[in-house]
Formats: C-alpha cells, sequence, structure tokens
C-alpha cells in the first residue's frame, strides 16, 4: 500500500477513516497518529501542553504535507493499546515505542530510535556524579520495581529508600531526606524544569536496562509510511532537540553504570516493563507526573459531610480514584471544569446515573479526552469506584 493508502481526507470521520478509505490526491491529507492522552511530558491530549511526542507528531505530519488527527488511548497496557489503535487501523503511526529490538512488536515496524531515554541521578548540584559508588554513603531514593531499585540491592552497600513516585522523591531531596534520586531521565527532568526552577542537577546514565531510544511504530505492511517518517525524523533532527530542552530531557552525555551482577534476574522488570509501559500490567506510578493525591487527605471528610458514611468498596473506590482519574477530574472529582466534574452526575441523569457512568467510564469519549477503561479496570474495581461516586453526588 502506499503513501496516500494511509492518508486520509480531512473531512472524513474517525470512525469511517478506520476503514481502507483514501483520498485523491489533490485534497488535504491526513496523518492519522496515536498517542497516549494522559502521559506527560511525552503526551497528552488536552493542552495547554500537548508533551513532547505530540509536538514532534505535529511536525511530522507538516513535513509530510499532511494534517495530524489523533486516535488517544490510555498506554497503561501497552499491549492493549496497540491492538485498538495501530492493530485496529484506527490510526496509522503509533507515537511512541521502544527502539531497542528486544522490545518485540509482531507485524508492526518501528522507525530509527529518535531520541535517547535513560535513568537519571537526581541530585544537588554541588554533587558531581561520575560512577555507581559515588552514591554509597549516601541516602538514596529509588522507585519502586525498576532497574535502579534492583542492581542497587543487589550490589549491596547502597543506603536506599523506595519511592512510588518521582514526585515523592521529589519532595523527599526538598526535604532533605535524601541526596540523590534514581528516576526516569525525562520525567525528572521535566519535573525539575517545571516544578523545581532547575534546583536539581539530572545527571543520564547509561547500561543494561537503563537506557535506550524511542521510534515510531507503523504496521509493518506501510513500509511506504515508514520510509517517509524515517526520512521525516531524521531531517527533524534539530527540531528534536530543540523539543527535548523545551521539556528538561536531560541531553548531558550519560554516565555509564555496570549492569547488574545477574542481568538475568532482570527479566523484564524496570526498564521494559516500568518505564516502557512494556507488559500489559500497570505502570501508572512511574509514567505520571499529574497529581498525585496522598491517601487519607482531608479532602474526602470535607466532601462527604451530610452523606452516607462511605463504605469499604468506596474508600476503595475514592483511593483509586485520586490515583487514577484525579489529575483529569481533580481530587475526589470535584473539578472546575463542568464536564469532568463527576459531583453532578445525579443532578444529569437522575436515577439512572450509575449505569449512565459505568457506561462512559467502559466505553469512555475517547474524541472527548475521556480514555476508555473496559478490559483495564476489573469488575471489582469499577464497583468500588461506582460506590465512591455515590458518595460525592450533589444534593442540587
Ligand atoms: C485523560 C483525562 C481523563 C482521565 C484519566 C479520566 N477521565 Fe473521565 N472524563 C474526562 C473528560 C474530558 C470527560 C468529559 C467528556 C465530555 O466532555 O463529555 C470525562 C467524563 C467522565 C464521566 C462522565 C461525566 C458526565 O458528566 O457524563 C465519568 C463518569 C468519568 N469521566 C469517570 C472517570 C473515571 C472513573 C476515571 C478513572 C478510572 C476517569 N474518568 C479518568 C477525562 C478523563
Amino acid at each position: 500500500m502506499n503513501l496516500r493508502g494511509k492518508i486520509q481526507l480531512g473531512l472524513v470521520s474517525a470512525a469511517l477513516a478506520a476503514g481502507a478509505l483514501w483520498a485523491p490526491a489533490a485534497s488535504a491529507a491526513t496523518l492519522r497518529i496515536c498517542s497516549d492522552p494522559d502521559n506527560l511530558p511525552f503526551s497528552q491530549s488536552a493542552g495547554p501542553e500537548h508533551g513532547f511526542y505530540i509536538d514532534l507528531a505535529n511536525l511530522v505530519a507538516k513535513k509530510l504535507d499532511a494534517q495530524p488527527e489523533y486516535t488517544w488511548w490510555v498506554s497503561m497496557y501497552q499491549g492493549k493499546a496497540l491492538r485498538y489503535t495501530l492493530r485496529a487501523r484506527t490510526c496509522d503511526a503509533y507515537f511512541a515505542l521502544p527502539a531497542g529490538a528486544d522490545y518485540e512488536t509482531p507485524g508492526l515496524a518501528r522507525t530509527h530510535g529518535f531520541l535517547d531515554v535513560s535513568y537519571a541521578v537526581v541530585a544537588s548540584p554541588s554533587f558531581t556524579f561520575t560512577k555507581l559508588a559515588d552514591l554509597k554513603g549516601k541516602r538514596v531514593g529509588v522507585q519502586f520495581d525498576t532497574t535502579p531499585q534492583i542492581i542497587l540491592a543487589e550490589q549491596g552497600g547502597y543506603n536506599t529508600t523506595t519511592y512510588r513516585t518521582a514526585e515523592e522523591m521529589f519532595t523527599a531531596l526538598n526535604k532533605g531526606e535524601i541526596d540523590a534520586a534514581f528516576m526516569w531521565g525525562p520525567i525528572a527532568g521535566y519535573e525539575n524544569k517545571l516544578q523545581h526552577q532547575d534546583k536539581w542537577r539530572v545527571t543520564p546514565v547509561s547500561g543494561d536496562h537503563m537506557s535506550g531510544q524511542v521510534a515510531v511504530a507503523v504496521r509493518a505492511a506501510d513500509t511506504e509510511l515508514l520510509a517517509k517518517l524515517n526520512a521525516a525524523l531524521t531531517a527533524l533532527q534539530p527540531e528534536i532537540t530543540q523539543l527535548a530542552e523545551k521539556y528538561g530531557f536531560p541531553l548531558a552525555k550519560p554516565i555509564d553504570v555496570a549492569a547488574a551482577s545477574n542481568p538475568a534476574r532482570l527479566g523484564t522488570v524496570g526498564f521494559a516493563r516500568n518505564s516502557w509501559h512494556g507488559a500489559d500490567v500497570p505502570i501508572s506510578a512511574v509514567h505520571r507526573v499529574g497529581y498525585v493525591v496522598p491517601t487519607g487527605t482531608q479532602v474526602a471528610q470535607a466532601s462527604t459531610g451530610g452523606k452516607p458514611p462511605p463504605s469499604a468498596d468506596a474508600a476503595a473506590g475514592r483511593e483509586f480514584f485520586n490515583s487514577t482519574c484525579a489529575h483529569c477530574h481533580s481530587p475526589d472529582g470535584a473539578s472546575p471544569i463542568r464536564a469532568r466534574d463527576l459531583r453532578r452526575l445525579k443532578g444529569l441523569f437522575g436515577d439512572q446515573w450509575p449505569e449512565v457512568a459505568k457506561t462512559t467510564i467502559e466505553n469512555g469519549r475517547p474524541n472527548l479526552g475521556m480514555p476508555t477503561w473496559k478490559g483495564i479496570l476489573t469488575d471489582q474495581q469499577l464497583k468500588q469506584i461506582l460506590a465512591f461516586l455515590a458518595t460525592i453526588q450533589s444534593d442540587d
């Protein structure tokens, strides 16, 4: 199939475009891109900032003389995301996946790697990190279930504390509870730039399961599109560097850190599973940098006043909601944006609201930025979320 086969008339609706329609050359062409709606600093469906991948995808589309058109799908479960996007032909270019050959994507092809990504050591600028052993005698933050956590534990002699998120590690650094932290480099650089005025030095590392590159994926048969994307990415290399700077990604020469004493033990853990969302397991703790609401904050007590006391289901649902949905819907669903304010469900849909909410959560409203959760949430989690939503419905 030639490139025009991938490129659609701008007027064709997303639903129709899923088929094999294509437009005559004279009309404006469309490049159908898929990406995660909620994965800053890489991608985000709602502005003001759209993330590195989306800024780049827009530049690539321009190079191909095409209008970008987006299909949003949460990449928390990468295999599923690819199945419902690229493989289902709802889009033609997936931004982005690991470029390495050990990351297998049968039936898909990838461009050359266009950006180096890796873990990084975050510490005060007065500390120069040149080798792993420099961290001996320091208090080091590591993230749960990541390569650095495993390597430091295996090598022994390090004083580590494990955290769930990069944000928690920045907080610990700011409080002086740790001297250095191992984080996913792009996230560390982005957070450092945007939230911490570049207060910390972010030093990227390289090594087994520590570093790699990212690439754009297409269906394997789309060889012509692949060639065009490769050419565009090559031509855009200066812009890629500028975007990496814009988002604060660490661009210094990486420090090579020795591989694990027993690399086989690493398996897919760390690099592949967490930072890349490689396998079908949740990785929200690692790649998400949005709202993190500590459990047990006072928000809930305030908003459940006058309502039935929350059940165990509602409490579990609230915790889940605040870690997974709150960066779009605000803590406890009290979004200042009307369409996202989940206290209005009962007012909008009357007694039918649980039914309507369940359908919306399962199917999402992909065009409006609400992801599809079917197959991601268990029945139990859905039930708990609905129990929680019941506790926040406004009375009027
Ligand atoms: C990436 C951002 C995002 C995430 C994450 C997200 N939502 Fe949404 N959600 C939205 C947007 C935007 C809308 C409004 C869509 C519209 O305009 O109709 C919405 C709408 C909804 C609605 C329908 C509201 C109505 O008035 O009909 C429900 C219910 C809902 N979300 C529940 C959830 C739950 C539960 C989660 C977590 C499992 C979640 N959402 C995660 C963005 C998000």
